[in-house]
């Protein structure tokens, strides 16, 4: 377990995961229609890439020594009836054989569908404890963007942490997130969201999240789906592992996208 844990979270306690799993509920996201082609520049600056094994398989090159965190839930999609109808949808021995650093899993509380993806997640981290794989368990939404408040999410991450996750990835908010950090005893890393209008704002939150006690990020369209994703992912990496501020943090996207540095 520590071992993997310590391939993710580095050896100064922070993580940059890259998720490119869009796919299991939306088909080919914008920027993500060829994952193998989407993560080709910006791989390297991740510590963590997550995805569904379908794409680990046809997509990504066997060699890559980049530790692998498996998207194990799924069975909804976007045009579907509810995308918290979640099920487990990978074997223990799958993950195994893959050799994942860890698996990730939606839980949807206060939704139809709470109990189920909460007792997936109780399930999933039975099966997974006996092999020494930790699970991250995401607090997932849906559509529902607007529940993403303090109150909520600090219910959602306690909840996932009671249950066994290892890791929680829930969202930033901007009031009260570090209550949402305080009360849950695993390491929280902030998922991304949509696409922002400017890159600054995803500086600012990543670095006010961090603040609050985050450990990290896992962050997708706000990478890849950008104008500049190596400016971006190396930028982020900056307030990460290296403290930059968002100001600095802009100078840096600003110089690699100028192709100074
Ligand atoms: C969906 C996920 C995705 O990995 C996550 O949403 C990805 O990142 P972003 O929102 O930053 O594109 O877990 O539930």
């Amino acid at each position: 377990m520590k071992n993997r844990l310590s391939r993710l979270i580095q050896t100064d306690g922070k993580a940059l995961f890259l998720p490119i799993d869009h796919g299991y509920f939306q088909g080919p996201t914008r920027k993500l229609e060829k994952p193998g082609e989407t993560i080709k520049p910006i791989v390297q600056y991740a510590d963590a890439l997550m995805l569904t094994r379908g794409v680990l398989r046809n997509c990504v090159d066997p060699a890559m020594n980049k530790p692998v965190i498996l998207r194990v839930s799924g069975g909804t999609s976007v045009v579907g009836e509810d995308l918290a109808n979640e099920a487990i949808t990978t074997s223990v021995e799958e993950i195994i054989r893959l050799n994942a650093s860890a698996v990730s899993m939606s839980v949807f509380v206060g939704s139809k569908y709470e109990h189920q993806s909460l007792t997936n997640l109780a399930k999933l981290v039975d099966a997974c404890e006996d092999y020494g794989i930790p699970v991250m368990a995401v607090t997932a939404v849906g559509k529902e963007l607007e529940k993403r408040t303090a109150r909520y999410l600090a219910l959602c991450c306690r909840i996932a942490a009671e249950l066994g996750a290892r890791v929680v990835k829930t969202y930033y908010c901007e009031d009260g997130f570090e209550k949402v950090v305080e009360g849950c005893p695993v390491p929280v890393v902030i998922a991304g969201g949509p696409k922002t209008e400017t890159q600054r704002e995803v500086f600012d939150f990543v670095y006010d999240g961090m603040q609050k006690g985050a450990i990290g990020v896992n962050l997708g369209r706000n990478i890849w789906q950008t104008e500049h994703p190596v400016a971006a992912i190396r930028a982020i990496r900056a307030i990460i592992h290296d403290n930059y501020t968002p100001e600095e943090a802009q100078s840096l996207f600003e110089q690699v996208k100028a192709g100074k540095t």
